[in-house]
């Protein structure tokens, strides 16, 4: 059966190239994935107080699809060498209630992308510090530190390079190998 997968991105940003990117990796995917949008701009800030109260709807939304999926594609830019507030915070969101994480154990893989040269490199590291402790196997490789963002993609979101195609391409085909491995030694 195929394998669902949650795709966070981290820009809430309507022409934002890292959701390009996840557009265009999903393209490239074989037939046994499968891809949603899981969207993180609506959820309120994390506030243990707000959780004693009664988590809000959008919060128990976003944990059921988190849950619900088999694994998770994180696609984000790098904001200040780190990742965006509004990503660490829908981090936080599904890590609670304590011991309840919508995280735990689900495969994941990280993708930067960024204007610069470095690809985002530190927002990916960033977030793989969290990713560590919530305790998801994170594919190692290849790397995605995607740079030069800007001229990838075509007016109706294309990559306009084929060797950026081929890359995406053995990127989404290794994280569906690393999801049939984990999953093997469940
Ligand atoms: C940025 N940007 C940025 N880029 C980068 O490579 N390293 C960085 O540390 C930062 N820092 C940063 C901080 C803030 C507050 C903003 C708004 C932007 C630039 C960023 O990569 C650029 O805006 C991208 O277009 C953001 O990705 P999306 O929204 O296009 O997906």
């Amino acid at each position: 059966k195929p394998h669902k997968i949650a795709v966070v991105v981290g820009s809430l940003r309507k022409d934002s190239i890292n959701r390009k990117a996840a557009q265009a990796l999903i393209l490239e995917a074989s037939g046994n994935l499968e891809f949603d949008f899981v969207e993180i701009g609506d959820l309120p800030h994390y506030d243990e107080d707000v959780e004693d109260a009664g988590a809000p709807i959008e919060w128990t939304r976003f944990r059921k699809q988190v849950s619900e999926a088999d694994a998770v594609l994180f696609v984000t830019p790098e904001y200040n060498r780190s990742v965006p507030g509004v990503l660490k915070n829908a981090i936080d969101v599904g890590s609670r209630p304590y011991g309840a994480s919508s995280w735990a154990k689900k495969p994941a893989a990280v993708v930067s992308v960024s204007p610069g040269a470095i690809g985002g490199f530190g927002a990916n590291h960033h977030l793989r510090q969290s990713l560590v402790f919530l305790d998801m196997p994170v594919l190692q490789q290849p790397e995605a530190y995607v740079g030069g963002g800007f001229d990838l993609f075509g007016d109706a979101g294309e990559l306009k390079s084929d060797d950026t195609r081929k890359f995406f391409k053995s990127f989404i085909d290794a994280f569906g190998e690393w999801i049939e491995r984990v999953a093997a030694t469940d």
